[in-house]
């Protein structure tokens, strides 16, 4: 076996080479255990950044990330497992509503759900989940078992041992422009799905202005490319390509998405909330039918049953669902600059906005705060007039309304007409 050193894998990817599985194999690995360090790190991330991966690369790194940590077996559990991951959206707190939904579904199935924090723009569903008092996101394997086998799901952070090459490669992608590409986000996500146990997985691949991937080509290559990582593995895996071009529901931020969440499970969410609702109750009625399983999600979510799951999933990981959650001292309205009708509102603009309000971070060592983020007061279709809030900026120390209102300048787009109505999911994959 060749030697190798972080220079020459970062050149021969520099080049454009191919890389060799060792090396492939040796840089995860020194990467991992510290030897390779974060600036050598980030220039081969940029290098495959510019000149991706082979699909024989991908295969090796992708197994290269899995092994780097552990891998959970779910065998003894007694249920089917499925779970769902995004790419990354604005107002995407989908899983807060799909994981109890499903499980409430049927109790043949369980949801292992591990997520992440934010990343770029985008919310991360962990730090969405650590706005409820008391609420932890470590589980331990024993403790795992437990409340799927109770519950039948849970929401969890990768433990530091579930492909902890992806922890230290997602913060750096975060900080170094290099999150947006697909060979690196199909083995992020994949490594952390494969390695979480899950049998079944269908992925919410979002395209347009505030997803990583902008267009549909680009989406559709990533959903095709996860897909076949997936399969390979022997993880039943399906993509469904949805839109991102506005936000999701009518919230963004932390505390706010886990209010707007346990409306819809509680079904008195009001309209704004309607493409939130569609597109959970899409991936359901895929992971249901993966499983094999006849339900239908939509009658269980009105029956009410999801909240009860909700909240003993809260209640399982020390949280306490009916506390009040932190919320934000200060609020900004920003209104409509003309009358007609709202065309378009910017989920780009509206994600790099809240995270400069506070909800995400700009720096990977950063806090949130929970009670920062924007609601939502129109939606795309929803008649203005001059002046009237469509926005409404919420944080907790006002010096942050300046830069947040300065990302906002372009992002509510009014027109003569209502847009079309574009169904939030635009195609399937698998
Ligand atoms: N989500 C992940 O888990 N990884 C990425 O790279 C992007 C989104």
């Amino acid at each position: 076996m060749a030697v190798w050193d972080a220079t020459s894998v970062i050149i021969l990817k520099r080049d454009k080479g191919v890389l060799p599985d060792d090396a492939i194999r040796w840089f995860i690995d020194a990467y991992t255990n510290g030897t390779v360090s974060h600036e050598q790190a980030a220039a081969l991330v940029m290098a495959v950044f510019l000149n991706g991966l082979t699909p024989g690369e991908l295969s090796v790194w992708t197994e290269a990330m899995i092994q780097s940590g552990d891998r959970i077996d779910h065998t003894a559990l007694g249920r089917i497992t499925v779970d769902k991951h995004s790419t990354g959206g604005v107002g995407d707190k989908v899983s807060l509503i799909l994981c109890p939904l499903v499980a409430a579904s049927s109790k043949e199935v369980a949801v292992p759900q591990l997520a992440g924090r934010g990343l770029g723009h985008t919310g991360g569903t962990i730090d969405k989940m650590e706005a409820i008092p008391g609420w932890r996101p470590e589980l331990s394997a024993e403790k795992m078992r437990t409340t799927l086998r109770e519950v039948g799901a849970m929401i969890a952070s990768a433990s530091t041992n579930i492909a902890p090459a992806d922890k230290l490669l997602y913060a750096l992608r975060d900080t170094t422009g290099t999150v947006a590409s697909i060979p690196l986000i199909a083995s992020s996500i994949m490594s952390k799905k494969i390695a979480g146990g899950t049998k079944n997985l269908v992925l919410d691949v979002k395209v347009g202005r505030g997803a990583f991937m902008t267009n549909l080509p680009d989406a559709r290559q990533l959903a095709e490319t996860m897909v076949g990582i997936g399969q390979r593995a022997g993880v039943n895996t399906v993509a469904l390509l949805t839109r991102m071009d506005n936000p999701l529901g009518s919230m963004v931020g932390n505390t706010v998405e886990v209010d707007e969440s346990v409306a819809v499970l509680g079904g008195v969410a009001d309209s704004r909330s309607q493409d939130l609702i569609d597109l959970t109750l899409a991936l359901a009625d895929e992971m249901l039918s993966l499983c094999g399983i006849k339900a239908d999600p939509a009658e269980v979510l009105a029956s009410g049953a999801a909240t009860e799951t909700w909240q003993a999933m809260v209640l399982a990981q020390g949280g306490d669902p009916g506390a009040d959650r932190p919320s934000a001292s200060s609020v900004s309205d920003f209104a409509a600059s003309a009358a007609g009708f709202v065309t378009e509102i910017n989920a780009l603009a509206v994600g790099i906005a809240s995270m400069r309000l506070g909800a995400g971070r700009a720096r990977k060592e950063d806090a949130v705060s929970f009670g920062a983020g924007i609601e939502l007061l129109k939606k795309p279709g929803d008649p203005v007039q001059k002046g009237e809030p469509v926005l409404r900026l919420l944080a907790d120390d006002p010096s942050r309304f300046g830069p947040a209102i300065e990302a906002l300048h372009a992002a509510v787009t009014i027109g003569a007409d209502p847009p079309e109505h574009d169904s939030v999911v635009i195609e399937r994959v698998g």
